[in-house]
């Protein structure tokens, strides 16, 4: 599991480890746009403003994973227990 940290409105949303981060989101009510769900289209992606993205979409180019400055939240997850999130 891990956070989700939305800095825009100062809400921290909890991933269990069973759950989408995107599934995670809309659970808690938080308006986010969703198309494949399969981390190829690129309609989902978050800006990141801390913390490392496990990046599992298939639509972030090498130097976009590196930069960790995106998030594809219908199928990433996090390398640090909390990811900060410019949304
Ligand atoms: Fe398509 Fe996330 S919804 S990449």
């Amino acid at each position: 599991a891990f956070d989700l940290f939305l800095a825009k409105t100062g809400r921290t949303i909890r991933v269990p480890a069973g759950a989408t981060a995107a599934r995670a989101l809309l659970d808690a009510g938080v308006d986010i746009r969703l198309s494949c769900e399969q981390g190829v289209c690129g309609t989902c992606l978050l800006p990141v403003i801390e913390g490392v993205p496990d990046h599992r979409d298939h639509y972030l180019g090498k130097a976009e994973r590196a930069a960790n400055r995106l998030f594809a939240p219908c199928c990433s997850r996090a390398r640090t227990p909390r990811l900060t999130l410019d949304y």
